[in-house]
């Protein structure tokens, strides 16, 4: 029998092929080639010298690590972006150390840091999960589908991003909009926190489930946690704190809209009654 080579496929082909699996930027001009220069597939090690499992002999000397391969562990790097967050005076020294903050491999792989958009001296904040594609090439938060829907739901009370804060847990792209590994969040987390006790709104919204489990330390689904009223510590100060859906999960099941405009009704109150 004679197998026909498959045809290779068109460039349209081949964008469709990489968009249907998450690829959908250029992250350089040319392409690299990662396999270059790696070794092939090792000869299998020689055995052990017996004498070498002797428990009374020193184990033998590792081989030195240049340091620049060194890959920060993910504990060191949350300490440090607690630490450089904790001295972070303003939003703005905090938006300066973020965007050479080596710690979270994301930022290497999006175009921008997306820090937050709005007005700092809202009296509430929102704050979702992380940028997706559009967020990243503007460098602000919600400004894509579900921000277009975050806007109406803001409107809807009154209010717009020049009365309202809005931030994400994490402040870079991850690749592909992929969820972000609980270790990315962990990382980010400090940053977050610095900006919501510099910020100091009167009332913080967690949108959707992993902003709202990251910040309000809840274990149950939005389902359950949405619309209750708890308590957000900044370690300086109590902020009255509300989870909602996220507006990405409104756009696919818009059933919850009803829900969500109760939630709104929730915050608007608090505001008014706050400022009473
Ligand atoms: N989803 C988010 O959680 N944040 C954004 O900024 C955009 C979409």
């Amino acid at each position: 029998m004679v197998v026909m080579p498959e045809p290779a496929p068109t460039l349209q082909q081949l964008l469709a092929f990489y968009l249907e699996a998450g690829v959908d930027c250029a992250l350089a001009d040319e392409p690299i080639n990662r396999l270059e220069g790696v070794d092939p597939v090792p000869a299998p090690a020689a055995p052990r010298p017996v004498a070498a499992l002797n428990p009374l002999r020193p184990p033998p000397a590792m081989p030195a690590v240049p340091r620049s391969e060194i890959v920060a562990a993910p504990d060191a790097a949350i300490a440090s972006a607690r630490e450089a967050a904790r001295t972070a005076p303003t939003l703005e020294a905090l938006r300066a150390l973020m965007e050479t903050f080596d710690g979270c491999a994301l930022r290497h792989t999006a175009t921008k840091l997306v820090f937050a958009d709005g007005n700092p001296q809202a009296r509430v904040m929102f704050v979702g999960e992380a940028p997706g594609r559009d967020e990243d090439i503007e460098g602000l938060p919600f400004v894509g589908r579900s921000g277009k829907l975050l806007d109406r739901m803001i409107a809807a009370i009154g209010l717009d991003r020049s009365k309202a804060y809005i931030a994400n847990v994490i402040p870079w792209r991850p690749p592909g909009n992929r969820t972000p590994t609980p270790q990315e969040t962990q990382i980010c987390l400090p940053f977050i926190q610095r900006q919501i006790e510099l910020v100091n709104p009167d009332v913080l919204v967690t949108l959707g489930n992993p902003s709202t489990q990251a910040l309000l330390g809840t274990r149950e689904g939005i389902m359950r946690t949405r619309g209750k009223w708890l308590d957000y510590d900044t370690g300086t100060r109590s902020i009255r704190a509300i989870a909602t859906f996220h507006p990405a999960y409104l756009l696919r099941s818009p059933s919850y809209k009803k829900m969500s405009w109760l939630d709104l009704r929730a915050i608007a109150k608090a505001l008014v009654q706050v400022s009473a």
